[in-house]
């Protein structure tokens, strides 16, 4: 389990993180083009607010040709799968056409599918299939760079004159052999690379492969939001927007100050101060944004922010940027602390704009190993369900969590796929391992595919599979099913403010989720222990905790919910 949370490091040092530290309502309203309709509840929500998204990574998630490789006409044999275990919206990681080098997210034609995963044909089918079903299709776009392979940027590099030359940063280096300033990439090495045709460095934040657009273009904003209106036609309903912190650079290339140490690939660790979260971003959300407003889609962010000030910054004045950006703060609480989930998702309740939670992603360990104590990890993989989908907010779910998959990295370097693992080698791993096969059954491959998949499918596919799990009424997929529909049942669980209450316990988390005059208790036991909890119902005008769903023995018996260790119980409050 080495190089665990590197991402999160890596991310932590980029923008010193301090490690320390009823969609059935409205989603059935659907316009002709697969947008969603205005429609909201009659307290003004919008169909996002209780929608359950789902993260593909189409790679791995069902492979429909037996090449290895996941598809879109895979994604289309499963939705059926997706609606019955409660999902109302899927995030599909880059699909679009790429040389592969960052596995997509380095695109070479925005409106178009990678033959690898499909046709646009394949595209339209699996939007009007999701549809009849009131699933939401939302699309990563790649707003920071795109591949080098790109037209725009094959003609931005043919010459210093070209139409499309300003369409990417390009600089004089500082002297023969020295690039503009000491901008490191994240992925390793200088952000900056010279082009020997035109004598000149383009800027890239991540690979040489990833040329950063020069969004101080009005050309490439415009050309941008056409992308988006694109797929909004076509059928998505929003936008997952990669890397939105990196959009802009200072035109003076200011070199960013340089911390104590170095990374995992032996450079110096910078605070990028320069090319990181620079105000001009807010002008492209708020852009974009108007775009999206025109189809009510919505637009979640892969925002890093540091704290609330800055996640704040992102919802934008009055909601007018970003109606979802990722709140990995709380992915950064990387142990079972009852004392600092509180404290996060109180701060992040506080916050100005709807919470969205995220306890995983292509990016991070999964949570199941993260939380894992490695003997009592299906217990925790529950635990850590009942806690984030039962806050006040949108939830972000990633493939296989909901059947406990586990991150499997590679074990020898010439096994590695994410080019990160192989520059960063041995202490960086890469991404592989939390990007494994979808296990679907216990046949070989996990039922993924008949060939042998891009990366190996872990031996504990024999057991932890959709189809052995979906039999046993204790496994980790049932109890999601369970939770994911009371959720989009019960009221206060929807919209149900969030009160948390014996906030010294130092084992248990508890908390109501209160609605006009009924409440929901939520009772979370962090601990291998069993506990009990006082509820002291009547200070809160109830009287008794009905149960609607708990972990094994869990259960109230007037004020005291017992729990058994790592147990979970989920009651409904009466006078
Ligand atoms: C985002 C993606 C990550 C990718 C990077 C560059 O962080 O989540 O997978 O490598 O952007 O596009
Ligand atoms: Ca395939």
């Amino acid at each position: 389990m080495q190089g665990m949370f590197s991402w999160i490091l890596v991310a932590a040092f980029l923008r010193l993180l301090p490690l320390a530290a009823t969609a059935q309502t409205t989603s059935k309203a659907t316009t002709a083009k697969g947008a969603a309709s205005k429609t909201t509840d009659a307290e003004g929500h919008q169909w996002w607010q209780h929608a359950v998204f789902y993260e593909i990574y189409p790679r791995s998630f069902a492979d429909s040709n037996n090449d290895g490789i996941g598809d879109l006409k895979g994604i289309t044999s499963k939705l059926d799968y997706l609606k019955d275990l409660g999902v109302d919206a899927i995030w599909i990681s880059p699909c679009f056409p790429s040389p592969q080098v960052d596995f997509g997210y380095d695109v070479s034609d925005y409106e178009n599918i990678d033959p690898m995963y499909g046709t646009l044909a394949d595209f339209d089918n699996l939007a009007s299939e999701a549809k009849k079903r009131g699933i939401h299709i939302i699309l990563d776009f790649v707003v920071n760079h795109s591949s080098d392979q790109h037209k725009w940027f094959l003609d931005s590099k043919s010459s210093r004159t070209s139409e499309h030359r300003d369409w990417y940063v390009w600089r004089d280096g500082k002297g023969p052999g020295q690039p503009p300033n000491n901008w490191t990439s994240i992925f390793g090495g200088s952000a900056w690379t010279l082009d020997a045709t035109t004598n000149q460095y383009y800027y890239h934040f991540f690979y040489p492969q990833q040329p950063d657009l020069n969004w101080r273009n009005p050309k490439v904003k415009d050309a941008m939001y056409d992308v988006a209106r694109w797929w909004f036609k076509r059928g998505a309903s929003g936008f997952r927007l990669d890397a939105v912190d990196t959009l802009f650079e200072d035109p003076n290339l200011h070199d960013d100050p340089i911390l104590p140490g170095k990374n995992a690939f032996g450079d110096p660790i910078e605070e990028y101060k320069y090319n990181s979260k620079l105000p001009e971003v807010h002008d492209v959300l708020r852009g974009l944004r108007k775009v999206t407003d025109e189809y009510n889609g919505v637009l979640i962010g892969e925002t890093w922010t540091v704290d609330i000030k800055e996640l704040n910054k992102y919802y934008g004045e009055g909601n007018n940027e970003l109606q979802l950006p990722m709140d990995f703060l709380f992915t950064t609480v990387n142990k079972l602390s009852p004392a600092d989930f509180r404290k996060q998702i109180a701060a992040v309740d506080s916050a100005s704009g709807w919470p969205t939670f995220v306890i995983s992603n292509h990016d991070i360990v999964r949570s199941y190993d993260r939380y894992g104590d490695g003997l009592h990890n299906d217990q925790i993989a529950k635990l850590m369900a009942g806690l984030y989908l039962t806050l006040r907010g949108t939830p972000l779910m990633y493939y296989g969590e909901e059947i406990g998959m586990k991150t499997t990295p590679p074990t020898r370097k010439e096994d590695v796929k994410d080019p990160i693992g192989r520059i960063g080698w041995p202490t960086e791993k890469g991404r592989d391992g939390e990007r494994t096969p979808m296990q679907w059954d216990e046949s070989e491959n996990g039922g993924f595919s008949k060939t042998a998949p891009w990366l190996p499918v872990p031996a504990t596919a024999k057991t932890y599979n959709v189809a052995d799990e979906s039999k046993d009424p204790e496994s980790v997929l049932n109890f999601y099913k369970k939770l994911l529909q009371l959720r989009h049942t019960n009221r206060a669980l929807l919209d149900g403010k969030y009160v948390p209450l014996n906030e010294n316990d130092q084992n248990v988390v508890t908390y109501l989720r209160s609605y006009k005059d009924q409440a929901v208790v939520v009772s979370l036991n962090m601990s291998g222990a069993e506990q009990k909890v006082n509820l002291e119902l009547s200070k809160h005008g109830f009287s008794s905790a009905k149960s609607l769903l708990a972990t094994g023995k869990s259960a109230a018996a007037g004020d005291v919910v017992t729990l058994e260790p790592y147990g979970v119980f989920i009651g409904q409050l009466s006078k």
